[in-house]
């Protein structure tokens, strides 16, 4: 034995075999080398498969198009609720936003929101109301009414964090008590939009946002420009839009793009409802239907189009914004409601 180890080594007793010292270490060396490659290649090869699944990832997150290569404008699903966005997530077509409210007031209303059946929030840094927004949610889920995943949150990049996007989205995170914002968008134009919009393109490769548009870009020129720098095409377009404000010429424009528009005022916006609600039109429309001119306001967004996130801290008005899914406009009353537009906007951001 000693002899063996000393020239050589046995490598199968049953043998006899000794291989010298020299060649058993080239041996030792050649198999080392061997394992080593397959190593490499089985990494490489996971690598591959990594990046694959992260092509499979930014193919989801562009628009969708359609057998003859064009891109597919995207459809309201009314019975879902639902519409399936060019990042490849669903986004519920009827939300609750939350502009003005305390963190109490948001907290409440998304819960009860919840219960009646929303899934859609809408919130900004600049609310700041996040923490509530995210304890409702928290909530409803502690006590098995909704699962996170069923949620979709959406908040927006405030424009004094504009030099510190990335941060902020990281803030939004930590206000709302989640590990992913279903939608974030930049809140309005700034001069640093592209890197802005970048870090938000950087959030979603990270994993900690979904989906990514824009808010207040009303003509196609301004949306032209965020698509010569973007990677990830916007998913949605979140601009004043009601009645008196149709803008279905920015609608058209992007929906190519598989681009959704959402409505914030659905209403006209605080001091401006009484004039939305009383609308002839309106009126004329929810009498015939035995329905609220709310609800026939809402009703046309959705037919029309657009997302909506009526605002609201009344659960009353949080219920009856929510019923709209047992009824229908007809063509001529969509038709109807398309003639009450006025090119007019209440705001000037
Ligand atoms: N991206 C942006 O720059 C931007 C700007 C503005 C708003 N937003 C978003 O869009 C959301 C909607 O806009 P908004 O809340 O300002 O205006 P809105 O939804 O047009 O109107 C909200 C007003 O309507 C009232 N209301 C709601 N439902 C009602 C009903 N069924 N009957 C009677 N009154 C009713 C609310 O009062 P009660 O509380 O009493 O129900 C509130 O005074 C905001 O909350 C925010 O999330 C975004």
């Amino acid at each position: 034995m000693t002899d063996a180890n000393e020239k050589g080594i046995i490598v199968e007793e049953s043998a006899k075999e000794v291989i010298p010292v020299k060649k058993a270490i080239t041996l030792i060396i050649a198999i080392s080398l061997l394992l080593l490659m397959a190593s490499c290649s089985q990494s490489k090869e996971e690598q591959r498969q990594s990046a694959t699944e992260k092509e499979n990832t930014t193919v989801e997150t562009t628009a969708q198009p359609t057998a003859n290569g064009e891109i597919s404008a995207a459809e309201f699903d009314f019975r879902s609720k639902t519409v399936k966005l060019n990042s490849g997530y669903e986004m519920p077509i009827l939300g609750l936003g939350t502009w003005t409210l305390s963190n109490e007031e948001a907290e409440n209303s998304v819960y009860h929101a919840l219960k009646d059946g929303y899934r859609l929030f809408d919130t900004a840094r600049y609310y700041q109301c996040e923490i509530g927004v995210g304890k409702g949610i928290q909530k409803a889920v502690a006590e098995g009414i909704v699962k996170r995943e069923d949620v979709f949150v959406t908040s927006k990049i405030m424009p004094s964090d504009y030099e510190r996007a990335a941060q902020g989205i990281n803030d939004s995170l930590h206000d709302l008590g989640l590990d992913y914002i279903d939608l974030m968008l930049i809140h309005q134009p700034g001069s640093n939009d592209e890197a802005v919009y970048k870090a938000m393109e950087q959030a979603v490769r990270d994993g900690k946002v979904r989906s990514i548009g824009i808010s207040n870009y009303y003509t196609p020129e301004a949306f032209d420009k965020v698509m010569s720098y973007a990677q990830i095409p916007p998913a949605v377009i979140q601009n004043e839009n009601h009645i008196y404000y149709q803008n279905t010429a920015l609608q058209e424009y992007v929906r190519k793009y598989g681009v959704v528009v959402e409505s914030w005022y659905p209403f006209g916006g605080r001091g401006h409802t009484s004039e939305n609600f009383n609308n002839e039109t309106v009126t004329a429309i929810a009498k015939s239907h035995g329905k609220t001119t709310a609800q026939i306001i809402l009703r046309w967004h959705l037919q029309a189009g657009y997302i909506a996130i009526p605002g609201s801290s009344n659960p009353d008005h949080i219920a009856e914004n929510f019923q709209i899914f047992d009824f229908e406009l007809s063509d001529d009353e969509m038709r109807q409601m398309a003639a009450v537009n006025q090119n007019r906007r209440y705001e000037n951001w």
